[in-house]
């Protein structure tokens, strides 16, 4: 299995550099990601979602209730076909995917702000599309995040089950390698994360030995 990246930006213009790497499957938002953009919401996302071209964007919900959690989520489901709706952890929130995986129309759900192995077990359960654990905002209060992504990915393989977890919160390198060998399937990373993963200070180093070595001994040739 290869791990792959999905961006956690609502920034177009980073969006647009990303897919230009060829690397990215998918596009994570939050309400603070898009509260940091300007313009209207809906052009917004539906901007997002066709740059996106059928790979998954996560939208979250506002509503922290249920059936408004349900109501909204459909909502959100209308703007494009690869919205997948973010429910948060909780009562509400499973009740909320249930409620979502049955009846005619079914959305696929990305439950967030997973804090736990049982939290991660339970959001299966309820039918989540994918489950998002946070692995920084572990960090922050002295846990080891993506140490959590370690024992999920190990009690999924032994309880076999295949949700596809997005080791999300990333913020630096050394949190995508971690769960990266810890065979988490997704790393929504931002741009600025994205941008350390490709640069090594040799990297640059090393082209500028290259040049430097060419520009001194045959300065004037060209291909
Ligand atoms: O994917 C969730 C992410 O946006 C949260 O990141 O850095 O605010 O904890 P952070």
């Amino acid at each position: 299995m290869t791990l792959q990246f999905f961006l956690d930006s609502a920034n177009v213009e980073e969006i647009k550099e990303a897919l230009a790497w060829g690397v990215i499957a998918g596009v994570t938002t939050n309400p603070t990601l898009l509260a940091r953009e300007k313009g209207a919401f809906r052009p917004l996302v539906q901007q997002i979602c066709t740059l996106m071209s059928g790979r998954p964007v996560s939208l979250e919900v506002l509503a922290t209730a249920a059936g408004a959690m349900v109501e909204e989520a459909q909502q959100l489901a209308a703007i494009a076909p690869n919205v997948v709706v973010k429910i948060p952890m909780g009562e509400e929130g499973l009740k909320a995917v249930c409620r979502l995986q049955s009846g005619g129309q079914k959305i696929p759900c990305n439950v967030t702000l997973v804090f736990s192995v049982n939290q991660a077990i339970l959001a299966a359960r309820a039918g989540a599309a994918y489950i998002s654990p946070f692995v920084g905002r572990l960090d922050d209060i002295g846990w080891d995040g993506a140490g959590l992504v370690e024992e999920i990915m190990a009690v999924f393989r032994r309880q076999q089950i295949d949700t596809p977890v997005i080791a999300a919160s990333i913020r630096h390198p050394q949190h995508v390698q971690r769960v990266a060998a810890a065979g988490a399937h997704i790393a929504t990373v931002p741009f600025s994360v994205l941008k350390q993963l490709a640069a090594h200070p040799l990297t640059t180093r090393g082209i500028e030995l290259f040049l430097a070595d060419w520009a001194r001994s045959r300065p004037e040739e060209r291909l």
